[in-house]
């Protein structure tokens, strides 16, 4: 289990960068183009309601088509809801300070859930995408960007030197455990695209999914 995939650790971490998350690690390793290649793999619908489980600053958010009728942005860390709140092109989103292994919503509340850079932090990620089932109308989707799991390489240092640091302080997953996790929680038709940010282009595991009818 990685050293910040707990709730506390994980609130004094954003805490500490929030001052300075959207300039530097949204920059760095969730960058516009990124979060836009994902949320394109989704088909949302004019009128869509929408939740961001580990919206953070509200980066994601900002980034979904302007068709979309209702976004809801949830995150434990009172500290990035807070720039969130400050920013006048999410004035329509609403904010709400949870955790996303209890999400505080009824049953079939949205037509597709998004989360991207958050999965890391979870305790136990299954749980979480369960929760996003449970959430989810029959017939939405599902798209969660997260860190990939490389395998070391005797050719690459630089590389295992990164999959060190990433496995010690987050949850980090291949192809084969995300269909584990997203079949597990009810999810269907997965699909998983390897891609990254221009300096690491296979650091980031996008994966979409769809709750049967
Ligand atoms: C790297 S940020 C990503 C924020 C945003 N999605 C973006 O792309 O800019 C990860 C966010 O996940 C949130 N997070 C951590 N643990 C969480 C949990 N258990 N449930 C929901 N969100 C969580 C953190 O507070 C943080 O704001």
């Amino acid at each position: 289990m990685g050293l910040l995939q707990d709730g506390d650790a994980a609130r004094q971490w954003f805490a500490f960068i929030a001052p300075g998350y959207d300039t530097v690690v949204s920059e760095l390793f969730w960058s516009a183009s990124l979060q836009r290649e994902g949320i394109e793999r989704l088909e949302l619908d004019a009128g869509d309601r929408v939740l961001d489980i580990g919206c953070g600053t509200g980066e994601t958010i900002s980034h979904l088509p302007p068709r979309v009728a209702a976004v809801h942005g949830l995150d434990p860390s009172a500290h990035q809801l807070h720039t969130a709140a400050e920013k006048d092109e999410l004035a329509d989103a609403r904010f709400v300070q949870a955790d996303g292994h209890r999400l505080p919503y009824a049953d079939e509340s949205f037509d597709c859930v998004v989360s991207v850079g958050s999965i890391l932090y979870w305790a136990t990620p299954e749980d979480v995408l369960q929760e996003a089932f449970r959430v989810t109308k029959p017939g939405g989707s599902i798209l969660v960007m997260g860190f990939h799991q490389r395998r070391f390489s005797p050719l690459n240092p630089v590389l295992n030197v990164q999959e060190t640091i990433n496995s010690t302080l987050f949850f980090c997953y291949d192809r084969d455990e995300a269909t584990r996790l997203f079949q597990g929680a009810g999810w269907r038709d997965d699909r998983h695209l390897i891609t990254g940010p221009a300096w690491s282009p296979d650091l980031v595991i996008a994966t979409t999914a769809q709750k049967p009818v």
